[in-house]
């Protein structure tokens, strides 16, 4: 490894592991583009864009849209737009957080957020994290938190009551999956656990909170990991190192002719349908937006979108060494062997011939290798955002992802390798972009 990628794959590794939720991953994002000259344009306040100048807008706390103003005339120019998504699958504390059992155990009452692989969030330390809405002084205001310590656990039910186990491994999502917190305390009622813990972890005072999004997250840290450190082991990398790699190919790509975007979606893992979503007007808006600051007319806009392009870059499957017959047999994407473009002839991914190819005039001009994934017919697989975001813009989306193993598990498997390619591709996207 050189020292720029060495530099590259120590930076992802941190930003999986600072980035517990949507909230944190943007917050993070946005420090970064921040220290690369990037300032933040708020929703609701007049913008005066610049030629050459470097933006970026938050929603919900938890999307974030960035982009630089070109020096081309964007009407032919069009925006070079990449998308991923900020949220990854786990389990969310639901309203009445806690319940005490007859027994006296404080349990933590969650409902799965997304396809979480349930049985890798059992035994294993879990800590906290999201925001909490306060009052103080009459005005709402929001604040992140993050526990970061090992406060949970769902432990496995012992072989000796389920012989079945590895046989049959069904899991109850109401009943068995709720983790606890601590044996009842004297004079707590259920609904005192959560807050006696925020407050003595936050400081945050029982009687100023409104509401909250809390989610847990695996306490342990993401690692290297392989013979020659040659993998990445961490939770969220589906797909906070889509966001990674683009948010260091945004801040390292020079200003081009036309608009270069990066768009970090919230809630893909639930069908982006919302605000923050890439099923809403997001993206289209802010567009939209950017031409009429800049001066141009309708006219002009129509004409820019209708000369993007986008990447919508979600993370693809590898072959899997044990179960290797789940995929076509002729489209094998393998670990190290490069990003992935992802077909679908019922468009669950966006990609077309066209889109494609200018994904694979980026990964030729950058000098990497990339493979193509398309389902078995005997198989649905998933979708991404890609299909939301062309079917909004009308732009053209090529749905691509680096490779990994063990998708929606607390701790996914990459290559490091191509995490590197990937980014790489991305430069070179945002230097030349089009045909
Ligand atoms: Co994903």
């Amino acid at each position: 490894m050189d020292k720029n990628t060495q530099q590259f794959a120590e930076g992802l590794l941190q930003y999986l592991n600072d980035s517990p939720t949507a909230f944190h991953a943007v917050e993070n994002a946005a420090a970064l583009l921040r220290e690369s000259g990037f300032r933040e344009l708020k929703e609701t306040e007049k913008w005066f864009l610049e030629i050459g100048g470097r933006y970026f807008v938050l929603k919900n706390s938890s999307a974030m849209i960035a982009f630089t103003v070109g020096k081309g005339d964007l009407a032919k120019e069009g925006f070079h737009i990449i998308g991923a998504h900020t949220d990854s699958p786990g389990l969310k504390i639901k309203p009445d957080a806690c319940t005490v059992t007859p027994d006296g155990y404080v349990k933590v009452n969650v409902e799965v957020y997304g396809g979480a692989i349930l049985q890798t969030w059992f035994d294993r330390p879990l800590a906290l994290a999201g925001r909490v809405i306060v009052k103080e002084n009459g005005t709402l205001r929001e604040k992140l938190v993050q526990i970061d310590k090992p406060v949970f656990m769902i432990p496995n039910l012992c072989i000796h009551f389920n012989r079945d186990k590895n046989e049959k491994g069904s899991l109850n999502k109401q009943t068995e999956i709720l983790p606890l917190l601590s044996m009842k305390a004297e004079g707590m009622e259920k609904d005192d656990y959560l807050p006696a813990l925020l407050q003595e972890e936050t400081g945050i005072e029982k009687a100023d909170i409104v509401d909250y999004e809390l989610f847990l997250y695996e306490y342990q840290r993401g690692i290297f990991t392989g013979n020659k450190q040659e993998f990445i082991s961490a939770s969220r990398i589906d797909d906070l190192s889509m966001v990674y790699a683009g948010l260091a190919a945004l801040t390292e790509a020079q200003t081009g002719a036309g608009c270069q975007v990066l768009a970090a979606f919230d809630n893909e893992e639930v069908g982006s349908t919302t605000a923050q979503g890439a099923n809403s007007g997001l993206l289209l808006h802010l567009l939209n937006r950017i031409c009429m600051n800049l001066g141009m007319t309708n006219e002009g806009y129509f004409q820019a979108v209708a000369n993007s392009t986008s990447i919508s870059a979600d993370l693809a499957h590898a072959v899997h060494p044990n179960y290797s017959d789940k995929h076509d047999t002729e489209s094998r994407p393998v670990l190290g062997g490069g990003p992935v473009i992802k077909y679908s002839a019922s468009q669950r991914y966006a990609t077309t011939a066209l889109s494609a190819a200018y994904f694979v005039e980026a990964c030729e001009r950058a000098g990497v290798p990339y493979q193509k994934f398309v389902n078995r017919n005997d198989i649905a697989g998933g979708s991404t955002i890609g299909p939301a975001l062309s079917g909004l813009t009308t732009i053209p989306a090529v749905d691509m992802g680096a490779p990994i193993l063990a998708m929606h598990s607390i701790r996914e498997f990459g290559a490091v390798a191509d995490m590197v390619y990937t980014k790489q591709a991305f430069l070179a996207y945002y230097k030349g972009g089009q045909l």
